[in-house]
């Protein structure tokens, strides 16, 4: 039996109140003290019990408008402000498990995961509308290393989709109903952008779909980039951050967490199979995104042939340390900020000049709107700088950014960041031309070149 330190606990109320009136999101407020995690990892709808805005892996607070604040009703001197533009980001919603153990079948319950419910439509315009269901057959040579059933790795699920159209709905209840600001799901209004992984292209179909059912008969554009140089996942080859981060990934700040878990990790290897493998020992993520995907889909946590099973109390430690690994890897690490602009470099770029064309009368659309991936959402809130005001936590399913430029009465521009749906306190109100700079400070110059250099440099 191994004793874990690092338990799940909750802030008594006094502390969250103290929170919230101290303006900072509660998502941030629970992660202060990194002896505790607070959240929720088992469940897409937050117990009415707790405040709307408890960190929830499994589906992350967002902008909608029963909570919807404008910026009249907290900042002063900003009256008569009009929303002029809009640029959002967010990850893909609950999904399989995207990492395999070796022996996965016999990890599962037999029923496996079932996927008939979900129609994955892919076809070439102007052929047949063919969908695909995956088939995994019982007498296949190889089906120990999947689970039964008719899921893929990384399969977005049908609750997965589900909470895609409510995020839509909700989205929409803010910039349609309260505000106005989008009139209809048109490519004049609305650029949309996803990923070269199917999952996040099907997340956008969610969401637009819950913000005007209308869109299930129609045809509607969204945009990807090719796997190579997909800046968005990110997925471009960048060796050179690749050093950067394997030489802050082998000094004691980071290996001591894992001699402190040692026991713990020794134990789960056993128990799923892994051991000696890297891929699973050189981090939690993979324990992680393997329990995750079971709770959050109402799946038992892993049982193995000889009836151990990882406890609850083990999962909540390994939730615990996945937000330590996030907060090191891209905001705490010496050198974290290098690496985090030379891997997403590219996407900042495109943000910024997506600020800079609205910013010259150029912007044809009046919102673009991003679909992505947990490493997508880490890296632009660090480089927003969110790390400096708190330790990061690993994005949430559905977790969402939303960059809002607003004109006031004088015609100056400003930008006001949503995180989780709540204004972010280093970003409630800053000059667009601020903003820009702040994006640009990620861009680095030649880093095509700068990516393919062995020597590293920051
Ligand atoms: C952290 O936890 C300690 C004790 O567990 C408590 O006294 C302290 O107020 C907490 N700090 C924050 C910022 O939550
Ligand atoms: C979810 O986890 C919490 C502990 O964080 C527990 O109290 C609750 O009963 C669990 N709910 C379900 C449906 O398993
Ligand atoms: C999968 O789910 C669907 C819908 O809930 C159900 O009709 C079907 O029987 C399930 N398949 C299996 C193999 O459990
Ligand atoms: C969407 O609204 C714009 C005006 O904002 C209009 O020009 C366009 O025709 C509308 N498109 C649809 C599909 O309703
Ligand atoms: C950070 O980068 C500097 C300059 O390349 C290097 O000297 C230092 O060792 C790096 N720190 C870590 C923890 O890798
Ligand atoms: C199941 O896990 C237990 C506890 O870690 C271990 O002793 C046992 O060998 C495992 N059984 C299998 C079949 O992997
Ligand atoms: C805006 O458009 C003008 C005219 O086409 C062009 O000269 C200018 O470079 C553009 N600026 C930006 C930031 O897109
Ligand atoms: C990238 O590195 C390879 C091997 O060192 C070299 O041949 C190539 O010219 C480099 N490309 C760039 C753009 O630096």
């Amino acid at each position: 039996m191994v004793n874990f330190s690092w338990r799940g606990s909750c802030l008594p109320p006094a502390i969250l109140v103290l929170f919230a009136q101290a303006g900072i999101p509660r998502v941030l407020a629970d992660a202060l003290n990194t002896s505790t995690t607070i959240g929720i990892y088992n469940t897409s709808h937050t117990p009415s019990n707790l405040p709307w805005d408890t960190y929830n892996y499994c589906n992350g607070p967002h902008v909608n408008a029963a909570y919807y604040v404008l910026p009249e009703s907290h900042t002063p001197g900003v009256k008569g402000s009009t929303l002029v533009y809009v640029n959002s980001m967010m990850r893909h919603h609950k999904r399989t498990p995207d990492n395999l153990y070796p022996s996965e079948r016999a990890l599962n319950p037999p029923s496996g995961w079932n996927c008939t419910d979900f129609i994955q439509m892919e076809y070439a315009g102007g052929a047949a509308q063919v969908y695909h269901e995956t088939v995994i057959p019982s007498w296949h040579p190889f089906a120990s290393q999947i689970w039964a059933g008719s899921c893929d790795e990384g399969h977005l699920t049908v609750e997965g989709l589900a909470d895609a159209i409510q995020h839509g709905k909700d989205f929409w209840s803010v910039y349609h109903d309260t505000l106005g600001f989008l009139d209809n799901v048109s490519e004049d209004e609305l650029y949309v952008h996803a990923t070269y992984e199917l999952l996040t292209q099907q997340v956008a179909s969610g969401v637009l779909y819950g913000m005007n059912p209308t869109t299930v008969d129609r045809r509607v554009p969204i945009y990807a980039q090719p796997e190579l140089i997909d800046a968005f996942v990110p997925a471009y080859a960048c060796p050179a951050a690749d050093a950067i981060r394997t030489a802050y990934q082998s000094v004691p700040a980071w290996s001591d967490h894992l001699v402190q878990h040692q026991a713990l990790q020794d134990h789960l290897a056993e128990m799923l199979g892994v051991q000696g493998i890297s891929a699973w020992l050189s981090w939690y993520d993979h324990f992680f995104d393997t329990f995750t995907s079971r709770t959050c889909n109402d799946h038992p946590l892993p049982c193995n042939a000889s009836g151990a099973c990882v406890t609850w109390e083990e999962a909540e430690t390994v939730f615990g340390i996945g937000d330590w690994e996030y907060n090191y890897i891209w905001n705490a690490a010496q050198n974290a900020s290098t690496y985090n602009s030379l891997t997403f470099s590219v996407a900042f770029e495109e943000l910024s000049m997506n600020f800079k064309r609205f910013r010259a009368g150029n912007e044809t659309h009046k919102m673009r709107f991003y679909v992505a991936h947990d490493g997508s959402m880490i890296r632009l809130m660090s480089g927003l700088g969110f790390g400096k005001v708190a330790p990061l936590r690993w994005p949430e399913l559905g977790s969402e950014i939303v960059m809002e430029v607003w004109r006031d009465a004088s015609a100056d521009q400003h930008v006001r960041v949503m995180f989780q749906g709540t204004p972010f306190p280093s970003l409630e109100w800053v000059p667009l031309n601020d903003f820009i700079s702040l994006l640009d400070a990620s861009v680095v110059q030649n880093v095509f070149e700068t990516c393919n250099t062995s020597s590293s440099s920051s």
